[in-house]
C-alpha cells in the first residue's frame, strides 16, 4: 500500500513581503484577469494563460493550486460549481457538488453536534469536476494544469500573516492528529510565524498521481484505498462503491435579467442562482438609484427581498434528483407579487412568512475565483470543504483535508427555528443526494458579452454578498473596486436580523425605527470580482480587501 509520511519540512528564512502592492486596488489587463484569495495560485492563473491555456485551463490550475495554498478552502477533498461563459456560445455549468454516502438516512445526523469529524464527509467533487470542465473546454494537457499545484506542494509555500493566523487558530481546535502532523509546525507544538515554509510532500505526491492518471486516481485504487482506510478508521461512511459511484455533471445555469442585463448563477443543488434571481427580480420593482446606494431605504428593501427569497429557498430548493423544484420561483410575475407585500418603511416580520413550515421553539470556509481570458471565454468558481478547513481530518499518507459538507443537509427533521436551522423536507438527507448549497458563482452579461464576473465564500450569506456586488454595479454605477469594498448586508428569513458591516449609527437607528432587528456583520464573504468593460473591452480585475486575495492581469 501507498503510504507517503515524507512529512513536513520547516524552515526559518526571513519574512518575504507579502505579494500583490495591488490588493483593495483595481488591476487592469486587456488579455487576461485571474482574481482569487491567494496570490500565488493568481499568478499560477496568468502563467497558464500566458502558456496559450484558456479560461477553463486558468481555472483547474488555479483550483489545484489553492488546494496547496489555501488549505482552508482550496481543495481536492470538497466539492463546488464552476459557470463556464465560452465566447459566442451559452453559459454552463460544472456541478461538482459533494454526495451523501449510501449508508446515511434522513436521521444519521438528527443528534449531531460536532460537525469537524469522519462522520461528516460527503463524497468529495472537486477533481471530477474540473475534469469535466476540462475535457469539454480545456486546451492544454490536464498534466500541465496540475504541475504548479506540485511544484508549490513540494518546494513550500512561505506563510504570511493572514496564513499565519488561520493555521495557528484552526490547530488550537483541530484534534486530528494526521492534520496536525500535516499542517502544524512541530505537529502543532509551535505556532507559526510569518516567513515559516509549509511544505506538502504527501499532497504533492498524491497530486503527482492525479496528473498521471486523471480524477480516476483519486476515485479508485490506491488513493481510494487510503480514504476509505480513513473512513474506516474515524467512524466516516464513506465507501468505495462511493467513490466510483460519483459523478459531477453539467448543468443548464439558472438565467433571470436585471435592468436589462443577463444574469447567470448555479442551479440546485445550489441555492444560489435561484435565491439571486429571486432577489433581483424584487429589487427590479424598486427604484433603487432614487433611493440612494447604501440609505436606510435601500438596504431595508434589499433586506425585505433577501428575507422572501430565503423562506422560498427553505420551502422548495434541493438536490434536483430528488425533489421538483417550482418553476415560478424566478418568473418576473411571482416577483411583483412578493414585491406588493413589501412596505416601503416597515419590516415584515419573518415569523410571517413562515406560510406552511411548522416553527419549533428552541439553535465555515469557501473561496471563489474569476477568471477571463484574451477570447472572452468567462470562468466563475467557487469550491469549498464547508467550514474552514472543512472536518479538519486530513487522509492519512494521501496530504489533503476531508470536507464536512453533510452538515449542509437539513439534519433535524422538521425542526425550523427561529434562530435559523431549517428541517424543511426539500433537504432532509438521502443516498446519494447533494446537499443545497448557497455558492453562488456568477456572470452578468450584455449582449451575450461577460461584463461582470464575481462571487463569494459566506454560507448563506453568499447569495446577499453577490446580490450587493451586482446591485452596485447596475444600480449605482460603481467601480468594481468600489463594488467589491462598499460594506454589505445580509438577511436570511431566519434568525430575524439585518447585518450591516456599515456601522453607522444614524443609519442603523433609522432601519430599526422600520422595525428591523440590527446586528452586525465585521466582514460579509471576499468577492474576488472582474468588471469587463463594454465599451473598451478592458478587464477590471479587483480583490477583495476583506482578506489577502490579489488580481492578476496583463
Ligand atoms: O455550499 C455552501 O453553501 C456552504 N458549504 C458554503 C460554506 C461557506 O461558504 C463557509 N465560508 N465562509
Amino acid at each position: 500500500m501507498m503510504r507517503f509520511m515524507a512529512g513536513l519540512i520547516l524552515l526559518a528564512i526571513p519574512l518575504v513581503p507579502a505579494a500583490g502592492e495591488d490588493r483593495g486596488t483595481v488591476v487592469t489587463g486587456k488579455r487576461g484577469m485571474v482574481v482569487c484569495v491567494s496570490p500565488e495560485a493568481a499568478d499560477v492563473g496568468v502563467a497558464i494563460l500566458k502558456q496559450g491555456g484558456n479560461a477553463v485551463d486558468a481555472a483547474v490550475a488555479v483550483a489545484l493550486a489553492e488546494a496547496v495554498t489555501y488549505p482552508a478552502a482550496g481543495n481536492i477533498g470538497g466539492g463546488g460549481f464552476m459557470l463556464v461563459y465560452p465566447p459566442g456560445g451559452d453559459p454552463t455549468v460544472f456541478e461538482y457538488r459533494e454526495t451523501a454516502p449510501a449508508a446515511v438516512n434522513r436521521d444519521t445526523f438528527a443528534k449531531t453536534t460536532d460537525w469537524h469529524d469522519h462522520k461528516a464527509v460527503g463524497v468529495p467533487g472537486t477533481l471530477r469536476g474540473l475534469e469535466l470542465a476540462h475535457k469539454k473546454f480545456g486546451k492544454l494537457p490536464w498534466k500541465d494544469l496540475v504541475a504548479p499545484a506540485i511544484r508549490l506542494a513540494d518546494e513550500g509555500l512561505t506563510l504570511d500573516a493572514p496564513m499565519v493566523k488561520s493555521l495557528n487558530e484552526v490547530l488550537k481546535k483541530a484534534k486530528n492528529e494526521e492534520f496536525r502532523r500535516l499542517f502544524g509546525k512541530d505537529a502543532g507544538k509551535t505556532p507559526w510565524q510569518v516567513g515559516d515554509r509549509l511544505v506538502q510532500k504527501d499532497l504533492a505526491q498524491t497530486l503527482r498521481r492525479i496528473a498521471d492518471v486523471g480524477a480516476a486516481a483519486f476515485y479508485s485504487g490506491e488513493l481510494a484505498d487510503l480514504l476509505v482506510a480513513e473512513m474506516k478508521a474515524g467512524g466516516g461512511c464513506v465507501t468505495k462503491e462511493d467513490l466510483a459511484a460519483y459523478q459531477a455533471k453539467e448543468r443548464k445555469p439558472i438565467r433571470g435579467t436585471y435592468r436589462g442585463y443577463d444574469v447567470y448563477g448555479p442551479p440546485p443543488p445550489s441555492s444560489g442562482g435561484i435565491a439571486l434571481v429571486e432577489i433581483l427580480n424584487i429589487l427590479e420593482t424598486f427604484d433603487l438609484r432614487k433611493t440612494g446606494a447604501g440609505s436606510a431605504e435601500t438596504r431595508h428593501l434589499m433586506a425585505e427581498a433577501m428575507r422572501r427569497a430565503f423562506v422560498d429557498r427553505a420551502k422548495y430548493l434541493g438536490d434536483p434528483d430528488f425533489v421538483r423544484i417550482p418553476e415560478f420561483l424566478t418568473v418576473k410575475e411571482y416577483a411583483k407579487k412578493l414585491a406588493a407585500t413589501i412596505s416601503l418603511d416597515r419590516a415584515t416580520p419573518s415569523a410571517s412568512l413562515a406560510d406552511g413550515i411548522t416553527l419549533s421553539s428552541e439553535s465555515g470556509d469557501t473561496t471563489h475565483f474569476s477568471i477571463i481570458d484574451a477570447n472572452g471565454m468567462a470562468v466563475s468558481n467557487t469550491y469549498t470543504l464547508e467550514d474552514s478547513y472543512g472536518s479538519r481530518v486530513a487522509v492519512r499518507g494521501a496530504g489533503y483535508i476531508l470536507n464536512n459538507e453533510m452538515g449542509d443537509f437539513n439534519s433535524r427533521p422538521g425542526v425550523t427555528t427561529a434562530k435559523g436551522r431549517i428541517g424543511t423536507e426539500s433537504n432532509l438527507v438521502a443516498p446519494g443526494k447533494r446537499m443545497l448549497s448557497s455558492q453562488a458563482p456568477t456572470i452578468v452579461a450584455k449582449g451575450g458579452q461577460p461584463v461582470l464576473i464575481t462571487g463569494s465564500p459566506g454560507g448563506r450569506t453568499i447569495i446577499n454578498t453577490v446580490a450587493c456586488v451586482v446591485t452596485n454595479v447596475i444600480d449605482f454605477e460603481m467601480d468594481i473596486q468600489a463594488a467589491v469594498d462598499a460594506p454589505r448586508q445580509h438577511h436570511q428569513w431566519f434568525p430575524d436580523e439585518l447585518k450591516l458591516e456599515d456601522k453607522n449609527p444614524d443609519l442603523r437607528k433609522k432601519l430599526e425605527g422600520f422595525g428591523h432587528k440590527v446586528a452586525t456583520e465585521p466582514k460579509q464573504g471576499d468577492a474576488h470580482s472582474i468588471w469587463i468593460d463594454p465599451k473598451t473591452g478592458v478587464y477590471r480585475g479587483a480583490a477583495d480587501k476583506r482578506i489577502n486575495g490579489k488580481a492578476a492581469g496583463y
